[in-house]
């Protein structure tokens, strides 16, 4: 399998041309009740927001970040990698990039996580991220929120 190097992977804020297929990206990806999914409207504005990065391969889109700021701290909405591109180190690249923007203005980070999604997990731990033990009880899966250490 190729490594994201290798497939010309790179990294920039989403174009307004990407937003049906962020869309779509996202409502085939999460259940929409459970991740606050926005809709087509607020993909455009996320876009113009550039609360969006997206991941690159050959030309098309291969993955995608949805970061915001709220109280000085910055949230992970959501991550998500087209199927076909997972394991190849993409979602690790967003994570990184999504970092290193984000430092410039808030020095915490935090994200919810369900609790069975172990690539997610892993990834997320390999980043510095921690469990803070706090938990939502009310969805149907577990899910846990997870915090940036030092
Ligand atoms: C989570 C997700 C974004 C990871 O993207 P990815 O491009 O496959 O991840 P990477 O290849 O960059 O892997 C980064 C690290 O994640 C972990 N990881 C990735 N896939 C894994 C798997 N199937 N099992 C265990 N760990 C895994 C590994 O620690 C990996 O590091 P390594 O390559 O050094 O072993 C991707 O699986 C995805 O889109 N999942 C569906 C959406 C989702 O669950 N988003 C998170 C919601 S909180």
């Amino acid at each position: 399998m190729q490594a994201a190097q290798h497939l010309g992977a790179y990294v920039d804020y989403a174009k307004t041309d990407d937003n049906i297929i962020i869309f779509e990206l996202l409502n085939n990806t999460f259940e929409k009740m459970f991740a606050f999914l926005p809709s087509k409207e607020q993909v455009d504005s996320l876009i113009t927001e550039k609360k969006i990065l997206v991941c690159y391969c050959s030309g098309k889109i291969a993955g995608l970040i949805h970061m915001d700021i709220c109280k000085n701290i910055s949230w992970i909405r959501q991550i998500v990698v087209m199927k076909e591109y997972r394991g190849r180190g993409i979602g690790g690249i967003l994570l990184n990039r999504y970092l290193a923007i984000s430092k410039d203005y808030v020095n915490e980070f935090m994200l919810w996580v369900d609790l069975s999604n172990i690539a997610a997990i892993d990834m997320y731990k390999k980043a510095g991220y921690i469990f803070d033990g706090r938990m939502a009880n009310e969805y149907i899966n577990k899910v846990g929120k997870i915090q940036k250490g030092d």
